[in-house]
């Protein structure tokens, strides 16, 4: 059967640049029009105006901001997280809990990755014994029996792969041990304090498939393993491991930060960087319609060099269909060359179907998120 290949000619057209993200004609704005996230067909438009300069915006594609800090809700149950976000392939969940859970969780619709935004604990899973702290990634394989202990309160960031697992993405030219070395995953151990928890106790697993919980209860702790054999495992990776892709002459895309990949959504982590020092690259990000996937940033800590208003905690939404890009302010500070590093921490993730947003509770949304683009808004 013959293959087929994407319609890409590379042409120019007018006044444009010949090197992409650098060496912008004079008082332009650059727009990249862009397939398969970052790696497909794209072309470059230079605009007059700022492609996010508009006065208004009706109907269901403004970006959205929600603030995850007016959620009030605590709950020692994972599966009382408040949703944010979901679609058939992804679902994406904030979980606050003041307490050590008194019950065990299994996903059986899907892999979890546990995001620590806030506090430490231990995890306690099949697999033995893992200590949590902020900037934690843990990713928990479809079905693992889990249970968090915590003497404060944490808050987490669920993002569930539904019917899907999650993978290392392709490393390509750059090789296995950039961004992160491999060995830097730490697993669960079998130590002294997960044998301890091996009571006798009567323990209840609380099993979720297709959204619905079942329970299973036992008159003991049935996190009783003494030893595992095997390549399925619950991996836990911080954001102080990995060494971020950068390049001094050209503002790389955000698919450099590629952390870990699923079939339909892919997790990036934005881990503070020094800035590109060329006088013609680009400090910013470039505005983009990401034309195939719907992009949703998680800010965890530090100050976003490209948006203004946005602090820890807050989420946002961007739909695929409208263009985003950095804020006015931001693009002055870019232009100017102002900051020498970013000391931003923030989780992207992309997702290749439309995400709904879920009911909100009141106040978490930030409804003038889709006017802070226009000028003098700072
Ligand atoms: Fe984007």
């Amino acid at each position: 059967m013959a293959g087929s290949h994407w319609i890409s000619l590379p042409r120019i057209e007018g006044i444009a640049s010949r090197q992409a993200h650098a060496d912008l004609p004079a008082e332009t704005y650059e727009r990249e029009l862009g397939r398969e996230g970052f790696y497909g067909p794209s072309t470059q438009m230079y605009h007059r105006h700022a492609p996010t300069g508009w006065s208004e915006v009706e109907g269901p594609l403004r970006p959205r901001a929600l603030d995850t800090g007016r959620i009030a809700q605590t709950d020692r149950s994972p599966w009382n997280a408040t949703p944010l976000l979901h679609n058939a392939s992804v679902k994406i969940r904030f979980w606050q809990s003041d307490n050590a859970m008194d019950h065990l969780v299994r996903n059986a619709d899907g892999d979890e990755l546990l995001f620590i935004h806030r506090g430490a604990g231990d995890l306690f899973c099949d697999y033995g014994r893992l200590s949590l702290r902020e900037g934690d990634y843990v990713i928990l394989p479809r079905g693992t029996m889990w249970r968090i202990e915590n003497d404060l309160p944490i808050s987490v960031l669920l993002v569930e792969a539904s019917g899907d697992s999650y993978r290392l993405p392709e490393k390509g030219i750059v090789g296995h041990h950039a961004v992160f070395d491999p060995a830097m995953l730490d697993v669960p151990r079998i130590d002294d304090g997960f044998l301890a928890q091996q009571t006798e106790d009567r323990w209840q697993v609380r099993i979720k498939r297709q959204g619905r919980i079942s329970r299973v209860t036992y008159p003991y702790n049935p996190l009783d393993a003494i030893g595992w054999h095997g390549s399925l495992l619950p991996v836990r990776l911080n954001w102080r491991a990995i060494r971020p892709l950068m390049s001094a002459r050209y503002h790389l895309p955000p698919s450099a930060h590629t952390t870990f990949a699923a079939s339909r959504f892919v997790v990036c982590t934005f881990a503070p960087r020094p800035m590109e020092t060329d006088p013609g690259a680009l400090k910013v990000p470039f505005f983009h319609n990401n034309d195939d996937y719907d992009e949703v940033i998680f800010y965890h800590r530090g100050e976003f060099f490209s948006r203004d208003n946005i602090h820890p905690g807050m989420l946002t939404l961007h739909p695929a269909g409208i263009t985003h890009g950095p804020h006015p302010k931001a693009l002055e500070v870019g232009k100017k060359a102002l900051r020498k590093q970013t000391d931003e921490v923030a989780v992207m993730i992309d997702s290749r179907d439309p995400l709904e947003v879920a009911d909100l509770p009141e106040g978490v949304e930030w409804t003038g998120y889709v006017d802070s683009w226009k000028d003098g808004d700072a």
